[in-house]
């Protein structure tokens, strides 16, 4: 194998930066939305590697992307553990908030086992997928995916979680502790699939006090890499503790990821000067100047590009929306790649 990312996340100095995107596959792609259709609902369409590996390997034929992002959710491990999930048109995941007691009852044994059609997506991907392109697998951070198993659904200040946490102390403990196991059978179960690297998406990491940053992040996503890592899992894990801030250094430095994915509101010099010449660090384009376009967007590239100082992976602060212009997506690789970029 000879993919660019994997060198820049052993800590080489690509040029030009290698480059993916999150939600690289999805909404802004018609070829996307065919095979959507053709779903029973997103659910289902996660659990069938036929549709599932045909859609992650969409964009990076249409882009020529260096990295394929296995389709699937942050949200199929709450499955695995036996708890109920969907997802409604224009609200996004739905789950019956678990208690204290609901917790005693997660059916941790097998809880990968039973979302394993994902395994066959990846070894399905990997199969198909040029050599020279990496493979990402991930899960959700424990703290993010107990957010959404706590609270019900996305919330904008994760309060009722973050009471959970203080109220009730052991049931919040005993809940990540079920996460981090099932999360880490997860990862190596895709790593084993044939994952060539792995990503930690910690998407709700901001606002939170020291305190609980410490305990339902950083303790947790210890926990989680040591199990990938005692199963001899060595493939580069990224992390990405969103929003964050200035605790983003010590999840970096302390957690045991390879490389952070940075994201809209950090700076990469920031970044790039707290962790030193050597550390990957993936990111951090405004997804706002991505749905923009124009000199707007030119701009903007320019900046990732002129911040990254080190070892860079090309990508945006948070994902892809279904309002992007497929011109704009190539005018920005082929900027990136020092090719003619032509932006609407
Ligand atoms: O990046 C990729 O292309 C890989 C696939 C991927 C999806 N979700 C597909 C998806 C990944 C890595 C995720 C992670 C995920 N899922 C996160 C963490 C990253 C982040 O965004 O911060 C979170 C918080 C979720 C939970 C989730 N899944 C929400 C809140 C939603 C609804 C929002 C929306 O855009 O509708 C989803 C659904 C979802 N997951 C879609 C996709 C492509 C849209 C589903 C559709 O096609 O209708």
């Amino acid at each position: 194998m000879n993919s660019k990312i994997l060198s820049v996340l052993q800590g080489s100095n690509i040029e030009p930066s290698p480059i993916w995107m999150m939600r690289q596959a999805g909404r802004h792609l018609p070829e996307y939305l065919e095979v959507r259709a053709s779903a029973k609902d997103f659910i289902d369409f996660c659990f069938t590697p036929k549709k599932a590996s045909e859609v992650t390997l969409q964009p990076v034929r249409r882009y020529d992307m260096d990295a394929a992002i296995l389709f699937a959710d942050i949200l199929l491990i709450p499955i695995g553990l036996g708890r109920d999930v969907h997802f409604e048109k224009g609200i996004g995941p739905i789950l019956t908030p678990i208690t204290a007691n609901d917790i005693l009852k997660l059916t941790i044994d097998g809880a990968a086992e039973r979302i394993s059609s994902v395994f066959e997506t990846v070894s399905l991907v990997r199969s198909e997928l040029d050599k020279d392109k990496a493979l990402i697998g991930f899960c959700g951070g424990p703290w993010t995916v107990a957010t959404y198993m706590i609270e019900g659904r996305g919330s904008p200040t994760k309060e009722v979680a973050k009471r959970f946490a203080y109220n009730h102390p052991e049931a919040m403990s005993d809940l990540l502790e079920a996460l981090v196991i099932s999360s880490a059978d997860y990862l190596i179960g895709q790593a084993k699939a044939g994952a060539d690297v792995l990503k930690i998406f910690e998407s709700w990491s901001e606002g939170l006090s020291p305190y609980q940053f410490e305990t339902l992040v950083m303790e947790p996503t210890k926990a989680l890499i040591k199990r990938v890592r005692a199963a001899g899992i060595t493939v580069p894990i990224i992390g990405f503790p969103r929003g964050a801030g200035e605790k983003s250094i010590i999840y970096a430095q302390e957690t045991g990821i390879n490389a952070m994915a940075i994201g809209t509101e950090s700076s990469l010099s920031w970044a790039r000067e707290q962790l030193g010449a050597d550390f990957p660090i993936q990111g951090n384009l405004d997804p706002l100047a991505l749905r923009i376009g124009g000199s707007v967007l030119r701009d903007a590239v320019e900046r990732v590009l002129q911040d990254a100082n080190g070892p860079h992976i090309f990508n945006l602060g948070h994902g892809v929306s279904p309002d992007v212009k497929i011109e704009n997506v190539h005018a920005v690789i082929n900027h990136v790649r020092g090719h003619e970029a032509n932006y609407v």
